[in-house]
């Protein structure tokens, strides 16, 4: 690691304990507390997370940075400040409640800062660099390691506040991508750590869309996957304030959907399933899927499924499989 990256590394763990002290502590941080409360956050989770507030000052943070004797070009590469056409610096992360992104270390790299009325951007990540990469970062990795040992799966959430909502119900095997679809990167990281990855996202057509994709790049890379899905537009937060601890556990995550089950309900809205060629197009979209199943008892079962909804003999559904898994090496 260089001297600069060593630096930017220190810089962000100052701020952590700054912001996370204002909030928490004094009047200058009320206003993020504030924010935290109308959430729900519980103080055990604020400093749990480390959570944090900046002061909407433009050069609160750059100001206190320099007396630690940090220089300015170091703030502007770190991405904490940027530079203005005077010369002057403006602080990123002003005005807005901080979630400190941690690598697989602990050390701070990044921070998630989110507005806290409607301001755009929502939330505003600090920029990629050698240290922050939001492809290979996973939201509460550190923390969550040891849970999702523990409890032999990983649940995968879209947000900060998902995870967060999750600890407080008890849930602490859990991560968040940062804002960007997985990537391969994060689909190895995790599975060399635990088998069994559930796919919580959001209960929307994106959320939907991603989950599609999620699910089959961990499939790719070797990882049961499972389904949690949520109803009505919900995400997990909501889902956890609106309907509690036990009924997110009991009704979400208890009772998700094994890949194929959702995979067979998500490729019907592609077709009409009363017309002959539909239906043929459906089964071969859905043999394709089960052809990377890697269990052959789990394959089966489908196989089966399909058999009686559609009225084909298993023997003509397995022979396709198997090309089809010959083909694919
Ligand atoms: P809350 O409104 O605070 O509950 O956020 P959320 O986590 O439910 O947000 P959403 O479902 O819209 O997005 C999921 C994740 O995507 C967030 O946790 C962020 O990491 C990221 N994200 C959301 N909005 C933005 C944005 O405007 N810019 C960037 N860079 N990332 C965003
Ligand atoms: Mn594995
Ligand atoms: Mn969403
Ligand atoms: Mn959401
Ligand atoms: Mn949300």
């Amino acid at each position: 690691i260089s001297s600069e990256n060593q630096s930017i590394l220190s810089a962000y763990e100052w701020l952590t304990k700054l912001y996370h002290h204002l909030l928490r502590y004094t009047k200058d941080g009320k206003e993020g507390y504030s924010y935290f409360q109308s959430r729900n956050v519980s103080e055990h989770a604020i400093d749990e997370f480390q959570l944090g507030f900046a002061p909407n000052i433009k050069d609160f943070t750059a100001e206190f940075l320099k007396k630690k004797g940090f220089h300015q070009q170091l703030l502007v590469k770190a991405g904490l400040v940027s530079l203005q056409d005077d010369n002057s610096v403006t602080d990123r992360f002003r005005g807005r409640v901080i979630f400190p992104i941690r690598n697989h270390l602990g050390q701070t790299v990044g921070f998630g800062g989110r507005s806290l009325g409607s301001g755009e951007p929502k939330y505003l990540n600090s920029p990629e660099s050698e240290l922050f990469q939001k492809g290979r970062l996973l939201y509460n990795f550190d923390l969550a390691k040891k849970h999702i040992r523990k409890e032999s799966r990983v649940i995968i959430f879209e947000g900060y506040m998902d995870v967060i909502s999750a600890y407080q119900a008890g849930i602490k095997n859990s991560v968040a991508t940062l804002g960007t679809a997985l990537t391969e990167y994060q689909a190895k990281l995790i599975n060399r750590y635990v088998d069994t990855s559930i796919l919580c996202y959001d209960a929307d057509k994106a959320g939907l869309e991603a989950t599609y994709k999620a699910a089959n790049l961990l499939l790719s890379v070797g990882s049961d996957v499972k389904i949690a899905q949520l109803k009505d537009g919900k995400d997990p937060d909501d889902f956890i304030r609106e309907y509690g601890a036990e009924a997110f556990e009991n009704e979400v995550i208890r009772s998700s959907d094994t890949f194929m089950a959702f995979m067979m309900r998500y490729l019907k809205k592609d077709f009409n399933l009363s017309l002959e060629g539909d239906r043929i197009d459906y089964v071969e979209a859905v043999l394709k899927q089960l052809a990377l199943i890697e269990s052959s008892i789990e394959r089966e079962y489908y196989l089966k499924e399909l058999s009686v909804e559609f009225n084909l003999s298993i023997e003509t559904l397995a022979q396709e499989i198997n090309t089809l898994r010959e083909n694919s090496g």
